[in-house]
């Protein structure tokens, strides 16, 4: 299966590495192109962007393509939204995507997205959102484990695509519902997660992964040791003053990209959603 994926995902690339060196000789009969400005826009195909007001502006360039990014927070702080967010915006430019739900069903998902006026359309074929039973997984999982031998690594193949939808972009909601289906067994979990990251490595996708902490978290997985497996991590905080909550967001870290390092406020707004305001600093963490 991984293979089959691969395979797919090299073809995938295909068109954007030939879009590359045509792009590049296109503009080599026009002179005044500086090179500076060629080189961005070959960058602009390395990242992506979330679409969400205000949080591309907290990268220089986007998200790297490809990386594993936490999405750290409290409950209720926003994270369902915030993925919800970013795939709808993803679809609506051509990407794939994928809703890994242990928690909420596709219809409440769905509905979440409708009130927010988020209208897939004709890029409702680019989206497929699933629940998935935890004990299934959990099953799997050990029948994976029982048949481990040596130093080999587990072969991993945890998702199940639907016929030729092979995702650009992976949304887990959530690690935390994951990891407390291995209650007791910390040890499995822990072989399991990084065999996951190994795996979404290797499929070259994108991929969001919601974690559940406490509201003004210091440890942003369930284990402690996602964050240092996930390329980035994205923590959203509910930071109490006086009797008001405030939500605030902040890039903690993002392997391969510069971002701003500092925690802004951000909004979940009734008719649009989630908004970040970059300029404006959330402070009392
Ligand atoms: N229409 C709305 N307008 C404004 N805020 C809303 C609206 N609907 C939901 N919210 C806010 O969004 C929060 C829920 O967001 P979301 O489901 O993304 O949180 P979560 O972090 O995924 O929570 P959980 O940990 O329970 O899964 C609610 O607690 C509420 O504060
Ligand atoms: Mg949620």
């Amino acid at each position: 299966m991984v293979k089959t994926i691969k395979g797919g995902e090299v073809q995938e690339l295909k068109p954007e590495n030939e879009r590359a060196p045509a792009q590049k000789k296109r503009t080599a009969n026009k002179k005044k192109v500086p090179e500076a400005k060629l080189q961005q826009k070959t960058d602009q195909h390395e990242f992506i962007k979330t679409g969400i007001p205000g949080l591309d502006a907290l990268f220089e360039h986007g998200i790297p393509k490809n990386s594993s990014v936490l999405i750290a927070g409290g409950a209720g702080s926003g994270k369902t939204l915030l993925c919800l967010q970013i795939m709808v915006n993803a679809a609506k430019v051509g990407k794939k995507c994928m809703y890994m739900s242990f928690e909420e069903s596709a219809a409440r998902l769905k509905n979440h997205m409708e009130k927010f006026g988020w209208i897939l359309g004709k890029y409702e074929k680019n989206v497929v959102i699933e629940r998935f039973n935890l004990f299934d997984i959990t099953r799997s999982i050990d029948a994976l484990l029982a048949k481990q031998s040596g130093d080999l690594l587990i072969d991993v193949k945890p998702v199940l695509f639907p016929e030729n939808f092979k995702p650009d972009i992976i949304v887990i909601d959530s690690l935390t519902a994951i990891a407390s289906a291995f209650s007791k067994r910390e040890e499995t979990y822990r072989i399991y997660i990084e065999q996951l990251f190994n795996y979404f490595e290797e499929l070259g996708v994108s991929t969001f992964l919601i974690s559940e902490t406490e509201q003004e978290p210091r440890i942003f997985s369930p284990t402690g040791v996602e964050e240092f497996l996930a390329d980035g991590v994205i923590v959203l905080y509910s930071i109490r003053k006086a009797n008001v909550r405030e939500n605030g967001l902040e890039v903690l870290k993002m392997r391969g990209a510069k971002h701003k390092k500092k925690i802004v406020a951000m909004q979940i707004l009734d008719k649009t959603g989630i908004e970040v305001y970059p300029e404006q600093e959330v402070f009392g963490v």
